[in-house]
């Protein structure tokens, strides 16, 4: 799951920085909150979950992070398209899917949270960096 990880996270990155240039060219800072996320939870956490689940393969490998992987994936856009379309359509409506995609990206939280309990085991990197 690591390199699918890296993947997304680039392209997130890539978003959110053209997004944070827009905002500071437009003088227009409504979506700081969506700049913000997209950068954290799709860059820096995405980032973050795909260089442990490189370090750690039996976390990488196991069901639980490919579970993870689609609810993270599934709930960011959903989460941040429903804020954006709550700040530039000032309709509530929309506020239901960032609260849905929330509790979805809160959920594969969670599991990434057992896999880790679970796989990740300090002598698995030592015996990887000396193998
Ligand atoms: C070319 C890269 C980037 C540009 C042009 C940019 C631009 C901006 C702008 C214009 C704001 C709004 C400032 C304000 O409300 O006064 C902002 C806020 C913010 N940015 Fe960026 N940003 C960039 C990269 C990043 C990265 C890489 C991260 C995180 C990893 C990040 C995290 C944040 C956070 C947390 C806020 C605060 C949001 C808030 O106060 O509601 N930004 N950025
Ligand atoms: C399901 C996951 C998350 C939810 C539901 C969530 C929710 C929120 C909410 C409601 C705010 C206040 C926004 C505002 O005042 O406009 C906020 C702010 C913030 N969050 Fe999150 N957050 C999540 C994940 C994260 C993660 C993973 C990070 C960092 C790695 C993060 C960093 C921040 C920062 C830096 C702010 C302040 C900047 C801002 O106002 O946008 N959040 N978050």
């Amino acid at each position: 799951m690591s390199a699918r990880f890296f993947k997304v996270a680039a392209v997130y990155f890539v978003i959110a920085i053209i997004l944070g240039i827009v905002m500071g060219i437009r003088h227009d800072f409504s979506l700081a909150s969506v700049h913000a996320h997209l950068n954290l939870l799709g860059w820096v956490s995405m980032a973050l979950f795909g260089t442990i689940y490189h370090l750690y393969p039996a976390a990488g490998s196991s069901k639980l992070a490919t579970i993870h992987f689609w609810l993270h994936n599934l709930g960011v856009p959903v989460m941040q398209g429903g804020i954006t379309l709550v700040m530039l359509t000032e309709n509530g409506v929309f506020t239901a899917f960032a609260i849905i995609g929330s509790l979805v990206v809160v959920l594969g939280g969670i599991l990434f949270a057992v896999n880790v309990f679970k796989h990740v085991k300090a002598e698995f990197l030592v015996l990887k960096k000396f193998a």
